[in-house]
């Protein structure tokens, strides 16, 4: 991030919590407001001659902006608390954002109590609200009815994926449309129905165990994201991220990867090159976003940066991979392998509080622990 993009981005910030705050003492018409906003989209034109659009993600309270937290001043921290009280996880703002949709947005943030005022997206302007579905009421009965499950689906994209690494493996490269379209009936799954379909993810125990990992880390990713209220393209390419997290496994040989034993020193070193032989495929690979390749390279990281491939201590881990990381975490405990029955939840939401802050994020584990125990028990209900 250039230092003239930050500082437009602070200034921004600044007018558009000084018009929300002024918004909520006046009323929306005052003309500060007025000129507020306008100042506000001055600063976001200088944004927008360096980039088309951008994102604000809210993480523990922290203002993501470029995978980094900003740095705390006072509007970042008037603005992260108005997010917090409206339920918004991130922001989403495009070059050609007019006026109106940017008062919109001032509306939103100006109230001071949640009031479940929802604000329908604009060309230019996403807003996440965070909304965690507790149960299917609500939803139209030909939603929750029509349309294949999850897992009708996921039991034929497991074959179009099998056929995706195995051409990798024959030494062709990696099919990015026939990907795209896994990843994006996945997202339709998510949107079309209920979201009770999560359940499935875990719960499936099939053979192919990587092609099903894989599948199954999507899923979760997508879970997860969408929970943030991720949407668009950033949730497909975390979606394609979590496909392609251990591709960099197809290069491990199989006796390696399907031993039962213990393994000797130096079959564990090859083990551990699969993220970076992983994002080295991936990054010579056309067509592939940039986030697979960070997160096929960190997805065994842990949060305290230990873990492998080895960095710096104060590596910044981008919020995908930390995703990754717990969805893998998650699928490796509750899926059966050979030498391991799979756990029950309560056993692996133990084990993970217990590693959050050291080998998980604490807040992605928690979010995650949450959702997933809500539709688990829906399920049994
Ligand atoms: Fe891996
Ligand atoms: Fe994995």
């Amino acid at each position: 991030m250039t230092d003239s993009l930050t500082t437009e981005l602070l200034n921004f910030i600044r007018r558009l919590t000084t018009a929300a705050a002024t918004a909520s003492l006046y009323q929306l018409q005052h003309k500060q407001v007025e000129h507020l906003c306008q100042l506000a989209n001055e600063h976001l034109n200088q944004i927008f001659s360096e980039r088309a659009e951008f994102t604000l993600m809210l993480i523990e309270d922290r203002l993501i902006f470029d995978e980094q937290p900003l740095e705390d001043d006072f509007s970042v921290t008037k603005l992260s608390k108005f997010m917090h009280q409206q339920g918004i996880a991130h922001l989403t703002i495009k070059q050609g954002i007019n006026n109106i949709e940017l008062l919109q947005l001032i509306k939103l943030l100006s109230k001071k109590v949640a009031d479940g005022l929802k604000i329908e997206a604009t060309e230019h302007l996403r807003v996440g609200q965070v909304q965690i579905q507790n149960s299917e009421d609500g939803l139209p009965e030909e939603l929750l009815q029509e349309g294949p499950t999850l897992e009708e689906i996921s039991a034929e994209e497991i074959d179009r994926f099998h056929e995706i690494y195995e051409s990798v493996q024959a030494g062709q490269q990696v099919n990015v449309r026939g990907l795209n379209e896994i990843v994006g009936n996945f997202v339709q799954a998510f949107s079309d129905q209920s979201s009770s379909l999560l359940t499935l993810a875990p719960l499936r125990n099939l053979d192919e165990y990587t092609y099903t990992h894989s599948t199954n880390v999507c899923i979760l990713n997508i879970a997860q994201a969408k929970m943030l209220g991720i949407d668009g393209q950033l949730l497909y390419e975390i979606g394609i991220a979590a496909m392609l997290h251990d591709i960099g496994k197809l290069f491990v040989p199989e006796e390696i990867l399907k031993k039962d034993g213990a393994l000797d020193d130096r079959e564990w070193a090859l083990i551990q090159q699969h993220p970076q032989m992983g994002a080295e495929y991936l990054v010579n690979t056309p067509g592939i976003p940039r986030l697979a390749v960070v997160t096929a390279y960190e997805h065994h990281l842990r949060y305290n940066n230990s873990g492998y491939p080895k960095v710096a201590k104060n590596w910044p881990q981008h919020l995908c991979s930390q995703m990754t990381t717990i969805s893998d975490f998650f699928d490796a405990l509750r899926t059966h392998r050979s030498y391991r029955a799979g756990m029950d939840f309560d056993k692996i939401a133990s084990i993970m509080l217990e590693e959050s802050g050291t080998t998980l994020h604490p807040q992605l584990t928690r979010n995650f622990l949450n959702s997933i125990r809500q539709l688990d028990q829906q399920q049994t209900a």
